[in-house]
């Protein structure tokens, strides 16, 4: 299992420019704002300075690149559903999340992040529409586990892969407290940065006539 050495803040983006990633692939966390994306971030990264958290809503302004093992990066985003937001700064962020998951040439997976505790909001549901609709791969991740029993867990997950629908096996429970999930987080990680290889044309189709038609 891969461990994470090395983390460092690379640079945060007001708008969508051209980011200097140098092509290494990019994790982006989605989610209500005060889910904990920033969190996860610091537990995952076992640096708790990294990124800046806040128990008020409304922390995270701008995309920020955070460059883990000098091999990819997360990339947090600002939370939407912030209600007490002005709307033109809500609208602001939404451009910037936006800007970005249909701008950037290295994303390669979002997690997208919900509270354990509360069944997804609307604005959530839009959240894994959306993904689907531009084709970005996402993994819904439970956080704040801590918060509930396991026996409250188990009777939680159901709701939410009901308004995201998703399977249950697909949705990671994490919590950035007390380490929960952390081992199936990195599982993930690993996975999704393996580069894609393209599957080899059997031997049995190798004979066949090209496919013509348009
Ligand atoms: P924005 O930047 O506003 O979008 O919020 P965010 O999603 O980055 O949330 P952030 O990581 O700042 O966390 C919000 C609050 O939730 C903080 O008070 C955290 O300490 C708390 N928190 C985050 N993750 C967990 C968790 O797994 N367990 C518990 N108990 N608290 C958590
Ligand atoms: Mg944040």
């Amino acid at each position: 299992r891969m461990t994470i050495k090395k983390s460092k803040f690379v640079t945060s983006l007001a708008e969508l420019k051209p980011f200097p990633g140098q092509g290494l692939p990019e994790i982006a966390l989605a989610g209500k704002s005060n889910v904990g994306k920033s969190s996860l971030i610091n537990s995952f990264a076992h640096n708790s300075k990294l990124a800046r958290t806040s128990s008020e809503p409304g922390k995270t302004r701008l995309v920020n690149f955070y460059l883990l093992n000098e091999e990819f990066f997360f990339v947090d985003l600002p939370g939407y559903g912030f209600a007490r937001a002005p709307r033109q700064e809500r609208e602001r962020w939404a451009a910037m999340i936006e800007g970005y998951l249909e701008g950037s040439k290295n994303l390669r997976h979002v997690l997208q992040l919900v509270d354990i505790r509360h069944a997804p909001t609307q604005e959530d549901q839009m959240m894994t529409e959306y993904l689907r609709h531009y084709n970005l791969p996402f993994t819904v991740v439970a956080t704040k586990a801590d918060k509930l029993s396991k026996a409250q867990r188990g009777r939680s997950i159901p709701a939410i892969c009901r308004a995201l629908a998703v399977q249950p096996w697909e949705v990671l429970t994490y919590s950035s407290e007390d380490g929960t999930g952390m081992d199936r987080l990195l599982a993930r990680v690993e996975e999704v940065l393996q580069p894609e290889v393209e599957p080899e044309m059997p031997e049995w189709a190798e004979n066949m006539p090209e496919d013509d038609d348009e």
